[in-house]
């Protein structure tokens, strides 16, 4: 079975492209390198020896898109490609309504002229904001969205239910916590553009002397030690979901479907213990300063994880602590940030 990764060569779909492999998928690439690199092509190819069918494109190239599904029998796909930094999707808006919108119309447009009828698509538990209880469920309400980003993860999961509710198509919408970690091979991770917006590379970072020390954004939220809590899991427990995904969209009898699964631990864990764990691993004392809370920071969010267990087979299978060692690791010999 082929299927069609937009973004592949991203964190989360470079990871993916090699769980598909190992489950007898064939992964297709599309990836237009804004915010990832060719080489990673050929680091997916060393960890499961061969290399991957590539685009180099936009989704928003709906020639380019149409030409793919010509040229490859396509049996499934999974959505990816997207901006995905909060912070600059306040300051460019536009930016993330355009693209993250507008290419997963094109997408579903072009799907429905080639009659391919299944997609996993990359949502986030942004869409929860912070929920009245924990864990988090799939019924908890959506509340508005904190940023312009968070906002395309909602309202792209409403054309997805709006779409599948009046074609044969059959969509899952996966809500990510916090991934992290990396390949144990260390051959694909995390290279994040620039400065890391996020905890644990901004972390590894420091670890490796790229930045001088981390900020911790506030101590004082109502938490046990004060700092907030997140769901952290490992991108291959997050890449193997995409895989239980599909399989349960190509078993599913009915033509039309649109439901949504929590992809997360269960365990929350806070900023301190996060630094903490990975001391312990390095054998390190990493150097941070306590700052003001971040704003649109949430006080503390991690999973109900029932639903995807039960339906999807599938669960989040290594510790925080494999998760932290397989990021440092990656990190100590991964490239230099690029952006800066
Ligand atoms: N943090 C720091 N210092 C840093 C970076 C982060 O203290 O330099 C703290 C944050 O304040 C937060 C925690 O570490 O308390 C986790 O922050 P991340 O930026 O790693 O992750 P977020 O939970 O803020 O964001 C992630 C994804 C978003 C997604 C969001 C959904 O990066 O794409 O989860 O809740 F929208």
């Amino acid at each position: 079975m082929n299927i069609l990764i937009t973004g592949g060569l991203g964190f989360i779909g470079s990871h993916t492209a090699v769980a598909l492999t190992e489950a007898g998928y064939k992964p297709i690439i599309i990836d237009n390198l804004n915010n990832s690199d060719i080489k990673v092509l050929d680091k997916i190819a060393e960890i499961i020896a061969f290399k991957p069918v590539f685009y180099q494109g936009d989704c928003l190239d709906k020639i380019l898109m149409l030409r793919i599904f010509d040229e490859q029998k396509i049996d499934g796909v999974i959505h990816f490609a997207a901006y995905k930094a909060v912070g600059e999707s306040v300051q460019l808006p536009l930016k993330y309504y355009q693209n993250n919108i507008q290419s997963l119309c094109i997408l579903l447009e072009v799907m429905q002229e080639k009659g391919v009828n299944n997609l996993v698509f990359s949502s986030s538990c942004t869409v929860y904001g912070q929920p009245t209880s924990l864990p988090v469920d799939e019924n908890a309400p959506s509340l508005p969205a904190n940023s312009p980003y968070g906002n395309t993860k909602q309202i792209c999961e409403e054309i997805l239910r709006d779409f599948s509710a009046v074609n044969p198509f059959k969509t899952i919408a996966l809500r990510y916590f916090n991934p992290i970690g990396a390949h144990p091979s260390s051959l694909i991770g995390e290279l994040p553009l620039g400065i890391p917006n996020n905890l644990v590379p901004f972390i590894t970072q420091t670890m490796v002397k790229i930045r001088e020390k981390l900020l911790v954004f506030g101590d004082d939220y109502p938490t046990p030690d004060g700092t907030c809590i997140r769901d952290y899991i490992h991108v291959c427990d997050l890449a193997e979901a995409h895989v239980a995904a599909l399989f349960y969209l190509q078993k599913h009898e009915n033509t039309s479907l649109f439901d949504t699964f929590n992809i997360g631990t269960g365990n929350g864990n806070s900023v301190l213990e996060i630094i903490k764990t990975l001391e312990e691993i390095a054998n390190q004392k990493i150097d941070y300063q306590v700052v003001s809370r971040r704003s649109g920071d949430i006080t503390a969010v991690y999973a109900a994880t029932e639903k995807a267990s039960k339906i999807l087979h599938w669960n989040a299978k290594r510790t925080l602590k494999q998760a932290l060692t397989d990021a440092y690791n990656w990190q100590k010999t991964a490239p230099s940030p690029k952006g800066e």
